[in-house]
């Protein structure tokens, strides 16, 4: 392990590491567009700018550690080279954060005050550039914006491996652009990109001019798209800057959704359905109970569904994959012993959906699979002709493979014409109102935590099993 000096301080170090990430790894700021821990070095921003002694400045995250030798990340003459760098990289920016939707966390502006500050010295017009370059109908480009860091471009190269995104042309005319054959418009991680972009010329249409950072907090939560059960974070209004009036909605709504990072799932990557999750959250729900789809509470339901059970000589249960580890728990603890349980898949691959890649995406388009076979075993969701019961927890179930004459409770969240149909109808919460946790199909435990209250009208499916077997009022 070699020894090095940062700022007159000894620190370890791995041999193959540079000076840049012993610095951050210990705590030390210096400032970086071009790096990205996950992706190749480019060293082309130069703000990582770091003096070692007696030998001059050189880029840190391009900078091998060696043993002994001492660098320094503040002097005078590495903040002077960074002020003469964030000269030179905003000498066409726009300097348009009051329209940017990367402004409050944008670290082009947070430099620009830690080492800059001045105006600019150029009294040359800024050259102009494409303002909103379709580079998809997911993303769009504001040239004017772009530091030309590369980093989309090589995660298109080293990660998603589209190779969708280029370079073309040279010093102030260089565009980032797609390339011609449209892979990055068909490459399902792309809006990554959006997020390591270090300034705002990357920009998402679905979060397009739709809210200031600062008015937002985030939910970690867990994306259900695929087993892989990526960590999330669920983006949403902060309770002080709830809206009053006009499109109340907005306070209840997902803003955007982004990676949640870490080493054991997913890094800092999703693929963008889960980006789209809205989508899926944001259908239409059901918020009533009902018996033969006449509205009744949620206490009469329950009585009723309590009477078929008990009344039941053969019930079935067809169990929800996209139950959360608790409420599995819950069903085997309450109501395992009356039922055969069956676990069924919510949701099949969509049309045109990427069934699978060799990065995160998955065949299996339901978070929870592994936790419910665990607990309820790996039969086919076959309802047994003799069925005189069948409770249908979730989606995916086909209602004309239900023996005529069984009766059926149905427990869902969504509108759909089967809900009036069920002998009992109960509404049950959603993931963002509820907290628990998914086991992936590697085994990972993971968490997510509820954003907004539950829906009036709504039961809490945990506790709604043991009403159902009778052990709670
Ligand atoms: S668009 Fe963003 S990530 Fe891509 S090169 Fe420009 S500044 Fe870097
Ligand atoms: S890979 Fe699967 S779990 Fe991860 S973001 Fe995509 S759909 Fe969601
Ligand atoms: S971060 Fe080192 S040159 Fe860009």
């Amino acid at each position: 392990m070699p020894e090095i000096f940062i700022n007159g301080q000894p620190y370890e170090a791995d041999p193959d590491q540079t000076v840049l990430q012993v610095a951050l790894a210990n705590g030390i700021y210096v400032p970086y567009f071009c790096w990205h821990p996950q992706l190749s070095v480019a060293g082309n921003c130069r703000i990582c700018m770091i003096e070692e002694e007696g030998r001059g400045v050189d880029i840190g995250c391009n900078m091998p550690v060696k043993a002994g030798m001492r660098v320094l990340t503040e002097s005078e003459e590495v903040r002077s080279h960074r002020k003469a760098i964030l000269q030179f990289i905003t000498l066409n920016h726009p300097v348009d954060c009051g329209i940017c939707d990367k402004a409050g966390e944008c670290v082009l502006q947070d430099y620009h005050y830690e080492y800059n500050g001045s105006p600019s010295m150029s009294g040359d017009p800024k050259v102009r550039s494409t303002k909103f370059y379709d580079l998809s109908d997911r993303i769009v480009l504001d040239n004017e914006r772009c530091i030309l860091c590369s980093r989309c471009v090589r995660f298109t190269h080293e990660i998603s491996k589209s190779h969708g995104l280029g370079i073309e042309q040279r010093a102030d005319v260089s565009l980032v652009r797609p390339s011609t054959d449209g892979s990055f418009r068909d490459d399902p991680y792309s809006d990554n990109v959006v997020d390591i972009c270090p300034v705002g010329a990357l920009l998402s249409r679905s979060f397009f001019y739709k809210a200031r950072v600062w008015y937002l907090t985030k939910t970690p939560s867990v994306c259900p798209g695929c087993e892989r059960g990526c960590r999330i974070d669920i983006w949403h209004r902060k309770p002080e800057w709830q809206v009053q009036s006009l499109d109340t909605g907005e306070n209840t709504a997902i803003a955007r959704i982004t990676p949640h990072e870490n080493s054991e799932v997913n890094g800092p990557w999703i693929c963008n359905k889960g980006r789209d999750l809205a989508r899926i959250f944001e259908r239409r729900r059901a918020d009533g109970a009902m018996l033969k789809g006449k509205p009744a509470s949620v206490a009469e339901a329950a009585t009723e569904a309590r009477r078929l059970i008990k009344a039941a000589a053969r019930p079935v249960a067809l169990v929800s994959s996209w139950g959360s580890n608790e409420e599995l728990e819950a069903f085997r603890a309450s109501l395992g012993s009356m039922f055969t349980a069956l676990v069924k898949p919510d949701h099949l691959p969509a049309a045109g959906e990427v069934l699978e890649d060799d990065l995160l995406i998955r065949p299996d388009k339901n978070p929870n699979t592994g936790k419910a076979r665990e607990l309820f075993g790996t039969a086919p969701a076959v309802i047994p002709a003799d069925a005189d019961l069948v409770l249908v927890w979730g989606e995916g179930c086909d209602f004309s493979k239900i023996p005529a004459g069984a009766r059926i409770i149905l427990l869902g969240s969504w509108l759909a014409p089967e809900n009036g149909h069920a002998d009992v109808f109960i509404p049950v919460s959603i993931q963002t109102e509820r907290s628990g946790h998914y086991t992936n199909c590697q085994g990972v435990v993971s968490g997510f935590e509820a954003c907004f209250p539950r829906a009036p009208g709504v039961a809490d499916a945990e506790a709604l099993f043991a009403q159902l077997a009778g052990a709670a009022p």
